[in-house]
């Protein structure tokens, strides 16, 4: 599933924080996508076409050490000098289909497949408030027995910096390249078996040989050129006979081909089998061939490359509140539309709008949970006994407050702190990065007046590849990455976490902690 940066995270983060204070909207034409395959729903058949870790192992290098934060809690560890991931290269290995490491025995509950650019990632928005919103609530109750898909025109490099750029979970499946490779796990590795289907009647040469004789299309940057797709800048204004065109001129040639206009600026040539809306039919052929198709799917766009998501067979999808004109105006001719939700929020505050709207689950986000019961938390209140997902919740929840302890976004009051150290075993203990035992007790007591240290430059974290364990009847172990960052622009650091929780009637996830051990992580 997603990469963790959770259990350690949380604790850690707060530590590290206390310690570090120590000291457009597009007027594109209608584009015409020229064919449809039986795969996605009729009423596609023409839209509009706008449109290694180098990390501190034991001994702690004294250079480590240093520069970590000292507070007492959980830790972060200082990761400026380690190296980064080496530029990812999309595999190509051969042999078949790559499974999806679905690692819950539980059904899928819901699939999220989402576009990235203006969707998932909201450009205007510096802070990245409603990415970090969903990737908690994400982390909290859904990372355990649901599947994360990103869908975007992005080739996998550009989507590799996109990932420095801002807050991305690691989807357990991307389909890059409007939808012409998808790539399974942290791994990125390849469905050769899509890659396989795509070769069918498809000739590059040829391609490249016909937009040649078209003077107006410019070509884009290398990365964007990829096996099934090739790429073009095109002047809005002339897109539309361009598109016509040169469409009937490799149908000419012989070619099954599907040109995609997006977002005023962008022609794509793919094969004709391939898209988005195609990619996900796929995907969830191969989901239902594991007997693993989700109950719920729910796709989200903003743009015109992204309708042919809408318009695979039992999807329900959310337009979110800032999509383009093209998006709209696709939307606006649809005879069936009660499958789609247009949100009022942007990006990922719209999608977290469209799990409400469509019951898919929990909607409230660690935040404003332990906001809303900071203050009336008792905690004799509760008898709940573990349930699957208690545990990511726990440590999610946790971990949001001790961050938000720090940033001064919950009251001082000792509710609040009685709630994380309500749920710390008496004998618990923890490692930090840096290599030091500590009773986790004394970690979240010494928390106590760092309440607020944070509140000009907030600390930001989340949570990623959070997985929960069950190790017998009333233990759980939970593994995740955790990220931290500051508002005031302070490099990413990581972790990877484990953490060991035990049953424990009367705390609000039914878990107590006994365990933590935190790793540094090199950024990616
Ligand atoms: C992304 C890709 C680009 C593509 C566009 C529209 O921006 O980087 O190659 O043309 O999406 O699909
Ligand atoms: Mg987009």
């Amino acid at each position: 599933m997603l990469s963790s940066r959770h259990f350690v995270s949380g604790v850690s983060s707060i530590q590290s924080l206390s310690r570090s204070a120590g000291c457009a909207s597009s007027d594109c034409p209608a584009a015409l996508v020229t064919s449809t395959s039986p795969r996605t729903r009729r009423r596609m058949l023409c839209f509009p076409l706008v449109g290694r870790p180098n990390c501190a192992l034991s001994p702690m290098p004294a250079s480590l050490r240093n520069d970590s934060f000292e507070v007492g809690g959980f830790g972060f560890v200082e990761t400026r000098g380690l190296k980064r991931d080496a530029p990812l290269t999309t595999p190509r290995a051969g042999g078949g289909s790559v499974d999806l490491a679905i690692t819950t025995n539980e059904p899928i509950h819901l699939m999220v497949v989402s576009d990235l650019d203006f969707t998932m990632v909201d450009h205007k928005d510096s802070e990245s408030t409603d990415l970090l919103r969903f990737n908690m609530l994400w982390a909290a109750d859904y990372a355990h027995n649901s599947l994360l898909v990103f869908s975007s025109g992005r080739s996998p490099e550009k989507y590799q910096q996109l990932r420095r750029e801002v807050p991305l979970l690691t989807p357990d499946v991307g389909i890059f390249s409007v939808g012409t490779e998808i790539l399974y796990g942290s791994s990125l590795d390849p469905d050769v078996g899509w890659e396989n289907y795509l070769n069918e009647g498809w000739n590059r040469d040829l391609v490249l040989e016909e937009a040649q004789k078209f003077p107006a299309l410019r070509f884009q940057e290398d990365s964007e050129q990829r096996p099934h797709k090739v790429s073009f800048f095109v002047e809005k204004d002339l897109a539309k006979d361009i598109v016509r065109d040169l469409t009937q001129r490799l149908k000419d040639c012989g070619l099954k081909v599907k040109l995609i206009y997006s977002g005023g600026y962008a022609l794509d040539v793919l094969p004709q089998g391939a898209g988005k809306g195609e990619a996900l039919a796929y995907l969830l052929k191969q989901l239902k061939e594991k007997n693993k198709i989700p109950k719920e799917t729910l796709v989200c766009g903003d743009s015109g490359n992204d309708a042919e998501l809408y318009t695979v067979e039992g999807v329900k999808g959310v337009i979110v509140g800032n999509a383009m004109e093209e998006l709209l105006h696709w939307y606006d001719a649809l005879q069936s539309k009660d499958h789609i939700f247009k949100a009022t929020q942007r990006c990922a505050g719209g999608i977290i709008q469209a799990i409400e709207h469509f019951a898919l689950g929990s909607y409230e986000v660690p935040a404003d949970r332990i906001k809303n019961s900071s203050t009336t938390f008792d905690p004799e209140s509760s008898d709940r006994k573990p349930a699957s997902g208690s545990a990511t919740r726990e440590i999610v929840d946790v971990n949001t407050a001790l961050v938000m302890w720090v940033n001064g976004d919950i009251p001082n009051t000792d509710a609040a702190h009685n709630r994380i150290l309500g749920v710390m075993a008496e004998d618990g203990t923890m490692v930090y990065p840096w290599g030091e035992e500590r009773l986790l007790r004394k970690s979240v007591v010494s928390y106590k007046s760092k309440h607020g240290l944070k509140k000009d430059s907030k600390v930001q974290v989340w949570m990623d590849c959070i997985k929960e364990q069950k190790l017998a009847d009333n233990i759980i172990l939970v593994s995740w990455q955790s990220w931290q960052q500051s508002t005031s622009g302070e490099n990413r650091k990581g972790n990877f976490a484990t953490a060991i929780l035990r049953t424990k009637m009367g705390t609000p996830n039914g878990l107590e902690w006994v365990r933590v051990h935190e790793t540094p992580r090199q950024c990616n």
